[in-house]
């Protein structure tokens, strides 16, 4: 009779165990609510990809991404060419401090946090070349951040 009680307090605290175990992974599986701010260490973008290879890359059919990092003062990649009519993922975050992304005449406008990811969509259907500024006040080399991309 009392092994049957020891076996029955056994069996239960093994339940019990395996049930936190399991709410645990549940809890860890759980993706952060909205896509769009990821975390990320501001000391290793340069090791942490996609910010290991800034630049535009293809993804399909006139749609590309641009992957940036925002530093004082200037932006990785700086010079970036897409073809008229495509669709441009800005994928952009910062290495130090609090940055801007806009691009004037169109409605490209980023806030670029240390530590987490920025994203917009736009597509160029003009060609020229557009400017990217920041429009955060980033200290004293901010009016000299730019960069820009070439639509042909
Ligand atoms: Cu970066 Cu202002």
């Amino acid at each position: 009779r009392l092994e049957k009680i020891w076996l029955a307090l056994g069996m239960g605290a093994l339940l019990l165990f395996l049930g936190i175990l399991g709410v645990s992974a549940f809890a860890m599986g759980i993706s952060p609510p909205s896509g769009h701010h990821h975390m990320i260490d501001p000391a290793k973008v340069n090791e942490t990809a996609p910010f290991d290879k800034p630049g535009m890359k293809q993804v399909a059919d006139k749609e590309y991404e641009a992957v940036m990092i925002a530093y004082a003062f200037g932006y990785d990649a700086e010079t970036m060419e897409v073809p008229a009519g495509s669709t441009v993922h800005f994928t952009v975050t910062s290495s130090d401090v609090v940055h801007g992304l806009a691009i004037p005449g169109t409605n490209v406008n980023l806030m670029i946090v240390p530590g987490e990811v920025s994203q917009l969509s736009y597509k160029f259907t003009k060609p020229g070349t557009y400017l990217i500024l920041c429009n955060e006040y980033c200290g004293g080399g901010h009016e000299y951040m730019q960069a820009k991309i070439i639509v042909t």
